[in-house]
C-alpha cells in the first residue's frame, strides 16, 4: 500500500441526478427464479442469503427527482446445498402503500422544496441499508425511519418492526450488532429538528433498552457509526446541511472546510461523549473499531474508514443559489485510519492507500474486535465512478489483492460471509453482485475472502439485471 495525496485536477464528481437510466433504471417485475445457473461451483457450507437494498420507484415522484427517492426494493439470492434461487421484492412501507392506493406518487422527492416546519417532509423509504440482527432481516432508510422486517428467503414484508413497542423514534441506516453481546447500537438521525442526533440499544431479546441524545452544534450528515468493545464511536464531520435553507423548505449540504471535525467516544453504557478534534473531512462509512494500547502503553482507540478529503465542490458552484445541491458529491474515498489517544486526547489519521474505494466491508463477527481484513469495491476513473473491481486489505501488513470485474461489467457492495466454524478472520467469501452493461444481466460472484485475485470460484448466473444500489447483507442459514 502507499500514502499519497490526490490532485484537486484528479478529483472526480458524481452527478446523481440521472439516476433512472442505464445501470441505476429501475426495474419493474418482482420475479422468483428457482434453481439458477451456476458456472463454477457454490460451497456446501454457504447457506444463506445474500440480500441488496436499491432505490427503485414504482411511480415517479412530481417534479425533480433524485436516487434516494425510490422505494426500496430487495434482491436477495438464497443459497443452499450448492444451489442458488432469485428473488426481488419491494419493501412494503406505508409510503409505497399510500401511493399504490392513490395509484400515483403523493409526495414529491427531496429535490423539491418542502412545507418549512415540518418535522419529516420526507418519504420513509427503506431502500438504504440491510441488517440482520436475533435472526430478522432489517430494511433501512438513510434518515432515521420505521425498521421493516422482511422474511428471508422469500423477502416479503412482515411489517414494520417497532420491537414490541420500545422504539420510540426512528433507527437510520447502518447500525453495529455486536457479536459478543447481540446487541444492536443504532442511531437516529433527522436534520428537521434538534435534537439532529440520538443514539441507542436495542436488546438481544429485541427491546430498545435505551436512547441518548447527542448534543451537536448543527444537523450533519451523519450517515455511520462504530463500536468498540466500551465505546460507540459517532463521526460529527463537518458536511452540514445548511440551517437558513432548510428554514426555507430546501435541503442543500455544505462542507464547511474551516471547521474541525470530531470523533466521538460515547461510553457504551451510558455517559457524556468524548470529542476528538480531526481536520475537516467526511466519511460515509466506517469499517470498524477496536481499543488497544499504543507503544507508549497509552490507551487507544482505532477507527478505520474511508474518507473524503472535501466531499462538496467549492468553486465556481458554491456562489451559485442552486448548489451545491444533493446531487453533487464528490466521491474520492480513500482507506484511513485514525487512532485516537484516550490519555492525551489527540487524534492520528493515516491514508492508507491511494486507490479510491467505498462501501467497505469485513467480518461483521469481528466487530468492536481488532482486525486486519475489509474488502472493498474499487471506484472506477472518471466518469463512470462505478465500482469496477474489489480490493482485499490487510491493514497489519500494509498489503493489498484486487480482483477487477473486467470491460462494461460494475459491482456493488463486497459483503463477507464468514465459513461456518471458521477460527480464522478471513476464512470465509466475499459476495457481490456484478452487472454486464451490454448484456444488462447480473449475477452473483462468489470469491475466496483469502484469494480474491483468482476471481469468482462461483458465478451464479441471474435473470435478470439488479440496478446499482446501494447496501446489501448476508443473512446465514441457521446452522
Ligand atoms: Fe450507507
Amino acid at each position: 500500500m502507499t500514502t499519497a495525496t490526490p490532485s484537486a485536477s484528479a478529483r472526480p464528481l458524481m452527478n446523481i441526478a440521472r439516476y433512472d437510466e442505464g445501470v441505476y433504471a429501475r426495474v419493474d417485475a418482482e420475479r422468483t427464479d428457482e434453481d439458477l445457473q451456476i458456472e463454477g461451483e457454490l460451497p456446501r457450507e454457504l447457506r444463506g442469503t445474500f440480500a441488496q437494498n436499491s432505490p427503485n420507484p414504482r411511480f415517479t415522484p412530481p417534479g425533480a427527482t433524485h436516487w434516494f427517492d425510490g422505494d426500496g426494493m430487495v434482491h436477495g439470492v438464497f443459497i443452499e446445498n450448492g444451489r442458488a434461487s432469485y428473488r426481488n421484492r419491494y419493501v412494503q412501507t406505508a409510503a409505497l402503500r399510500a401511493d399504490l392506493e392513490a395509484g400515483q406518487a403523493l409526495r414529491p422527492g427531496i429535490m423539491e422544496r418542502f412545507q418549512p416546519g415540518d418535522p419529516s417532509p420526507d418519504r420513509d423509504t427503506a431502500n438504504t441499508d440491510l441488517v440482520w440482527h436475533q435472526g430478522k432481516l432489517l430494511a433501512l432508510w438513510w434518515l432515521g425511519g420505521q425498521p421493516v422486517h422482511l422474511r428471508v428467503p422469500e423477502l416479503d414484508t412482515v411489517g414494520v418492526e417497532d420491537f414490541g413497542g420500545t422504539l420510540k423514534g426512528g433507527l437510520a441506516a447502518h447500525p453495529k450488532v455486536d457479536p459478543r453481546t447481540g446487541e444492536l447500537i443504532f442511531f437516529d438521525y433527522n436534520p428537521y429538528r434538534a435534537p439532529f442526533l440520538e443514539v441507542g440499544v436495542i436488546s438481544p431479546e429485541g427491546r430498545c433498552t435505551s436512547r441518548q441524545v447527542i448534543e451537536t452544534p448543527s444537523p450533519a450528515l451523519f450517515h455511520d457509526i462504530a463500536i468498540t468493545e466500551h465505546y460507540t464511536v459517532l463521526l460529527d464531520l463537518p458536511m452540514v446541511w445548511d440551517p437558513e435553507r432548510l428554514a426555507r423548505g430546501q435541503r442543500r449540504v455544505r462542507f464547511l472546510r474551516e471547521r474541525p471535525g470530531r470523533i466521538g467516544l460515547l461510553p457504551r453504557a451510558g455517559g457524556e461523549v468524548r470529542w476528538f478534534e480531526v481536520p475537516p473531512c467526511y466519511v460515509y462509512h466506517t469499517i470498524n473499531a477496536f481499543e488497544g494500547v499504543n507503544r507508549q502503553g497509552d490507551p487507544t482507540v482505532t477507527l478505520l474508514a474511508c474518507r473524503i478529503d472535501d466531499p462538496i465542490p467549492s468553486l465556481p458552484h458554491s456562489e451559485e443559489p442552486e448548489v451545491p445541491r444533493l446531487e453533487f458529491l464528490r466521491l474520492d474515498p480513500y482507506f484511513y485510519r485514525w487512532t485516537l489517544n484516550l490519555r492525551t486526547g489527540e487524534a492520528q489519521g493515516e491514508q492508507l492507500d491511494d486507490r479510491r474505494t467505498e462501501f467497505p466491508r469485513m467480518n461483521n463477527d469481528r466487530l468492536g474486535q481488532p482486525t486486519r481484513w475489509s474488502w472493498h469495491p474499487r471506484i472506477a476513473p472518471a466518469p463512470t465512478l462505478l465500482f469496477d473491481g474489489c480490493i482485499a486489505y490487510d491493514s497489519e501488513s500494509s498489503s493489498s489483492a484486487a480482483h477487477s470485474y473486467g470491460p462494461g461489467r460494475v459491482g456493488g457492495e463486497t459483503v463477507f460471509a464468514p465459513r461456518p466454524g471458521a477460527t480464522e478472520e478471513n476464512d470465509g467469501w466475499v459476495l457481490v453482485f456484478v452487472t454486464d452493461r451490454r448484456t444488462e444481466r447480473s449475477e452473483l460472484q462468489v470469491l475466496d475472502a483469502r484469494d480474491v485475485a483468482a476471481g469468482p470460484i462461483a458465478r451464479v448466473l441471474l435473470p435478470a439485471r439488479v440496478p446499482v444500489g446501494f447496501h446489501s447483507h448476508w443473512a446465514p442459514m441457521p446452522a
